[in-house]
């Protein structure tokens, strides 16, 4: 789906993405009344209990009872799941994008944030009076009321304090400023540090469309293992450190200066290398979520349209394109059309039969890994 950035959406409240971004990403709270009009089909509580019940899936169980919270992991059949009749009851399965195409879908049309901040489409039940009680996130969320009735409370607390003893973070201190009840189809966007607490109000059905960010050290460390692990057979990595000029010492636990500058030496070798580091970035944000699988499929039977896989992460930079962890150079057309293909999710086959031979035989072993897939007809784009 191409995105129009400047154009009002009922997704937003009538603001266009452009001013969405601009007037609330990361700054204030906006309740959305009737987002999507439209239930999504496909995301209900069957599909959701299935889900549970799945190997390799997320899922968590929290319950309260007589003020005491409790918290199981998944996988959950339905008989080990509460009867609906009990009030105070959750169930959170998280990544239902990698699992079903219509989460994906939905998480699909917040792509105006950029790829990389997307993490995951996350779906609750409640039962009447169930929720996860007042907490903090660290990460932008919108919560899409997709069936039933909940309760929102928002506020900023300035000093967070948690109950002590419990096994979830539940806030000891809320102070809600706002209070609304959200319908099926109403959303609510919450920047990070925004304290918030959704009770079911009958049973009700929620989706959080979660956004990533990470910090400096979970970059750092990330770019430059990366990076390392890139360059042991490069020029200088095996280079030892020497000391012919070294003097006898009468302080023999002091760090020789001689060791610092080589430290120095070693970092900087890793940054002053702009394109390995540019390499490592995009292989880490482009890395496929964990447990994630991919199903092989046969070759291409001609150039015609394809379209990636719901799991499949592809990114791009000025020079490399990015796909499930691996990096490419290209340039000129090829690169166009490649960046096409992340951008759009998909390409024509029209595109498709435009691609040099190099790309072409790029485009068909991803096809051969399950990373994207030939498409009756136009994809649409
Ligand atoms: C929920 O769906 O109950 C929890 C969502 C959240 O507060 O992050
Ligand atoms: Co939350």
């Amino acid at each position: 789906m191409r995105m129009t950035i400047d154009t009002p959406t009922s997704l937003l409240g009538g603001l266009s993405p452009q001013a969405f971004m601009r007037r609330h990403w990361q700054k204030k709270p906006l309740l959305i009344r009737l987002a999507l009009p439209a239930a999504e089909p496909g995301l209900d509580r069957a599909a959701l209990f299935a889900l549970a019940a799945t190997e390799g899936v997320e899922s968590r169980l929290i319950e309260q009872r007589d003020g005491r919270w409790s918290l199981r992991h998944g996988p959950f059949s339905r008989r080990q799941l509460p009867p609906l009749s009990r009030p105070g009851w959750t169930l959170l399965v998280q990544g239902v994008d990698l699992h079903l195409q219509a989460a994906h879908r939905l998480l699909s049309r917040f792509r105006f944030a950029s790829d990389v901040r997307l993490d995951d489409v996350m779906i609750s039940y409640a039962s009447d009076g169930g929720g996860v009680g007042p907490h903090i996130d660290s990460y932008d969320v919108f919560l899409l009321q997709l069936a039933g009735r909940r309760r929102w409370r928002i506020g900023r607390t300035k000093q967070p304090m948690l109950v002590p003893d419990m096994p979830l973070k539940i806030l000891a201190n809320f102070e809600p400023e706002h209070e609304w009840m959200l319908e099926a189809g109403d959303m609510l966007y919450l920047p990070p540090g925004w304290t918030h607490d959704g009770v079911a109000d009958g049973e009700c059905l929620t989706a959080s469309i979660g956004f990533r960010a990470p910090t400096l050290n979970e970059v750092g460390m990330q770019v430059l293992q990366r990076m390392l692990d890139g360059s042991d057979d490069d020029e200088g990595a095996g280079t030892r450190y020497r000391d012919a000029s070294q003097v006898a010492t009468d302080q023999p636990a002091c760090i020789p200066a001689g060791l610092t500058e080589f430290a120095v030496d070693a970092v900087r070798r890793l940054v002053d290398d702009p394109s390995s580091l540019h390499c490592a970035l995009g292989e880490w944000l482009s890395e496929p979520k964990p447990q994630t699988w991919f199903e092989p499929v046969a070759a291409l039977p001609g150039r015609r349209a394809v379209a990636l896989d719901r799991r499949t992460r592809m990114l791009y930079d000025g020079m490399h394109v990015f796909i499930n962890g691996e990096s490419f150079v290209s340039s000129g057309r090829d690169a166009r059309l490649m960046q096409r293909l992340a951008d759009h999710r998909a390409l024509d086959a029209k595109a498709v039969a435009q691609l040099g031979a190099d790309a072409w035989e790029l485009l068909q072993s991803w096809v051969f890994q399950g990373w994207l897939h030939a498409v009756e007809g136009e994809p649409g784009n």
